[in-house]
C-alpha cells in the first residue's frame, strides 16, 4: 500500500512514493538518498531529525512523509547557496567549533536558524531552552550558543 506525494525540498520539487507509515526522515533518507539529516533516538528525544517543514522546525522521526506533501521541506543540504558558500549559521558553527562529533550538527544548525526565524534568541537561556530538544553527546552547548548569538547580532 503506497501512496504518491509530491514534497518541495530544498526548492525542488520531488515525486515519491511512500508507505502511509514512513516517516520524513525514511522518505528523505532512504528513498531520495538524502543522508545529511540523521537519525538518533527515532523517537522525538534528541533533535538528530530536526528538519524545517513550512518553516517551522520538525523531528522527521515523528512526523509522517505523507504529512509532508504538498509542503516545502528544508534539509541541510538546502543550506548553502549552489555556489557552495555557507549559509552564515554553517559558518558561524565551523567558526565557534559548534560541533565535536557532527552527529547532531545538522539538526543543531536547522533548530539554531529556527531559534532566531522565530524569534527566541534573545538571551542565552531562551536560546539554551529552545534549543534543549537538540540533544549533543559531545557538550558543544556553550558553542552552539555562541555560534547564535553571533548570527542573531
Ligand atoms: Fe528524531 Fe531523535 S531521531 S528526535
Amino acid at each position: 500500500d503506497t501512496r504518491n506525494i509530491e514534497i518541495k525540498i530544498n526548492g525542488k520539487t520531488r515525486n515519491m512514493s511512500v508507505e502511509p507509515r514512513t516517516t520524513l526522515v525514511e522518505a528523505l533518507r532512504d528513498t531520495l538518498g538524502m543522508t545529511g539529516t540523521k537519525i538518533g533516538c527515532n523517537q522525538g528525544q534528541c533533535g538528530a531529525c530536526t528538519v524545517l517543514l513550512n518553516g517551522s522546525r520538525v523531528n522527521s522521526c515523528l512526523t509522517l512523509a505523507v504529512m509532508a506533501e504538498g509542503g516545502e521541506v528544508v534539509t541541510v543540504e538546502g543550506l548553502a547557496d549552489p555556489s557552495g558558500d555557507l549559509h552564515p549559521m554553517q559558518s558561524a558553527f565551523a567558526r565557534n567549533d559548534a560541533f565535536q562529533c557532527g552527529y547532531c550538527t545538522p539538526g543543531q544548525i536547522l533548530s539554531a536558524i529556527a531559534c532566531i526565524d522565530e524569534g527566541h534568541a534573545g538571551n542565552e537561556a531562551e536560546i539554551r531552552e529552545y534549543m534543549s530538544g537538540n540533544l549533543c553527546r559531545c557538550g558543544a552547548y556553550p558553542n552552539i550558543v555562541a555560534a547564535i548569538v553571533q548570527v542573531r547580532d
